[in-house]
């Protein structure tokens, strides 16, 4: 008897240690490619994370932040296995990351099912905000950027045009609204050309772009594929052609920039983030960056998931800790801020964002390459999402 009251005594106090020393946790399912052809991406956003948690800490609004990081190597099948894992057996509040567009649209049944956040940090088609009212969006949409190159195509003396795009629905968007949107200012589209999202060769679609002779390439690969088109551009000998090339930011992403050579000098893109983006908050996060991160630079792709955790953080702060799915969601709707990137926000109808879309040049500064910005069209939404006035 003594021994069992004992024993009980004993098992009481656990408990009640147990629960003083619980605090609520907030569990983030973070799921990027950090193995296969796009684990730059990963590597981005991983360094952006654990940056923004060393600045802002592991707790918020008396919530302890638990980052859960799964690798998918790019694979939507693996992305689609890792969520349901993370949801049903880890027990995330949030799911976030996904480096493409199909690994994000893999993933959209399982937010609406489990009624939780799933924060895009790459994914850039239109589209995937419309597959799930979970799904919330701080990193950028392909419609803006395209669309925006095309209108300064047009504005400067551009009239005739080659696209090549990824094959991929991105890529689709990309070339819809350059198309469109160069259409509208009199150019004209003289050949689309799609190539392979994987192991992609552009030489026969360079050949073609070539005889075409147009005034100008656009074109759009996701982030780190520009560096293979880079060299073939340049073994193709286009970079001498007269053929001016102007392209969405994701082709010559900071990351790689360096790395593609002279060649890029000149080229024209349109994009949501540069490294050299003169604003004081920018040049403390490309500072601490490359501290956390000796001979990394940050890309967009980086900005966009420390933005990814700096939505989540003002969330909580919001719902004060509270981590029901819905209610993080609907706080995230309207939440603006400034970014390394400049302004943004998320719009409350369509949990885009809305952000500053720069026209870019790259240049050689302090003996590197980057992308100087020249040009900003203001707070852009999703043009595929405004509606046309009456
Ligand atoms: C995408 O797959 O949606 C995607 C990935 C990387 C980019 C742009 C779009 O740079």
């Amino acid at each position: 008897m003594r021994g069992l009251r004992t024993m009980l005594a004993a098992t009481a106090a656990l408990l009640l240690a147990g629960a003083a020393a619980a605090q609520p946790t907030v569990k983030i399912g973070l799921i990027i490619p950090m193995t296969g052809p796009f684990q730059a991406t990963g590597r981005e956003i991983e360094a952006a994370v654990k940056l923004y948690m060393a600045q802002h800490g592991d707790t918020v609004a008396g919530d302890k932040v638990e980052v859960i990081l799964r690798d998918d190597a790019g694979v939507p099948d693996t992305t689609k296995r890792l969520a349901q894992e993370l949801v049903v057996r880890d027990k995330v509040n949030i799911l976030a990351g996904f480096g493409l567009t199909p690994l994000a649209m893999a993933v959209a049944p399982i937010a609406t099912e489990a009624k939780i956040p799933e924060v895009l940090m790459v994914a850039a088609t239109s589209v995937i905000t419309q597959q799930s009212p979970y799904i919330v969006r701080p990193a950028q949409v392909l419609t803006q950027t395209s669309a925006a190159i095309a209108d300064w195509a047009a504005q400067n003396g551009i009239k005739k045009v080659v696209t090549v795009v990824s094959d991929y629905a991105p890529g689709y968007d990309a070339e819809k609204w350059f198309t469109q949107r160069f259409k509208e200012g009199g150019g004209q589209v003289l050949e689309s050309l799609r190539v392979p999202l994987a192991n992609p060769d552009f030489a026969p679609f360079l050949q073609r772009a070539r005889d075409a002779a147009p005034d100008a390439l656009f074109v759009f690969v996701p982030a780190g594929v520009g560096a293979i088109f880079a060299k073939q551009f340049v073994e193709r000998g286009l970079d001498k052609s007269g053929i001016r090339l102007i392209a969405t930011g994701d082709v010559t992403d900071d990351y790689i920039l360096n790395g593609m050579g002279d060649a890029m000098l000149g080229v024209i893109t349109a994009g949501a983030y540069s490294a050299a983006h003169p604003s004081d908050t920018n040049r403390k996060f490309v500072a601490a960056f490359e501290a956390a991160n000796p001979g990394m630079r940050p890309n967009f792709i980086a900005v966009f998931g420390y933005d990814g955790m700096d939505l989540i953080y003002r969330a909580l702060d919001k719902t004060k800790g509270d981590t029901d799915g819905t209610k993080l969601v609907e706080a995230m709707k309207g939440l603006s801020w400034e970014s390394p990137r400049g302004p943004m926000m998320i719009d409350p109808e369509t949990r885009d964002v809305v952000h500053n879309i720069y026209i870019s040049k790259v240049e050689r500064v302090n003996g590197e390459l980057y992308n100087v910005e020249f040009a900003t069209i203001p707070m852009m939404k999703d043009p595929a999402k405004v509606t046309a006035k009456p």
